[in-house]
């Protein structure tokens, strides 16, 4: 599906409506949120993105980001997939389970957030239980199954079912998406062969 298609263009809309929607509700107290090295690729991806398709979804993401705590899957964290990842890779929840990382919102049942790739980041097979759809903000390639890697524009969304192998990677600019997860929240994702 691709957000230039009608339907997906508006439900688009409502997607972005929905995001807005939760940063007034949404104040912070306490410490900053936590920031990854990662962070230093938003405001590139963030403009990408405001260039293109999704760009209704961009502008509702961008006053978030003050208060978007930043997160690594621990089973990276334990053991990179190479060296530089963890400079160049995190993921920030939007809405999410109160046992999961920092959310802007609490939703019991699903998990929404964005995932931050740095240039040239490839972001090996790996897979989960969980059910997830990827909505592309910014160019990339994406690989699932048993692939070919596919070129995605920004508005593309992408959807993994359980346990289903996939992968990711970014060009010469950051790879910016939003993902939904449904399903076992609790259980991270795992690299595979
Ligand atoms: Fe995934």
């Amino acid at each position: 599906m691709s957000a230039r298609e009608p339907a997906a263009a508006t439900g688009l809309d409502e997607f972005a409506a929905l995001v807005r929607g939760i940063a007034p509700g949404s104040p912070r107290s306490g410490p900053a949120p936590a920031r990854l090295p990662v962070c230093r690729f938003w405001p590139a991806a963030l403009e990408a993105a405001s260039r293109a398709v999704a760009a209704p979804l961009a502008a509702a993401l961008a006053p978030l980001m003050p208060a978007l705590a930043w997160t690594q899957n621990p089973n990276y964290r334990r053991q990179p997939p190479e060296p530089t990842f963890l400079d160049r890779y995190g993921y920030s929840v939007i809405a999410g389970p109160p046992d999961g990382p920092p959310a802007l919102a609490r939703a019991p049942a699903l998990a929404l957030g964005v995932l931050l790739l740095g240039p040239r980041t490839h972001y090996p097979r790996h897979a989960h239980p969980a059910v997830e759809v990827y909505y592309t903000l910014t160019d990339g390639e994406w690989w699932r199954d048993e692939g070919p890697w596919r070129p995605q524009p920004p508005g593309t969304a992408i959807v993994h079912a359980p346990h289903v192998r996939h992968a990711m990677r970014a060009g010469d600019a950051p790879l910016l998406a939003v993902y939904l997860w449904r399903g076992d929240l609790a259980t991270h994702a795992r690299l595979t062969s």
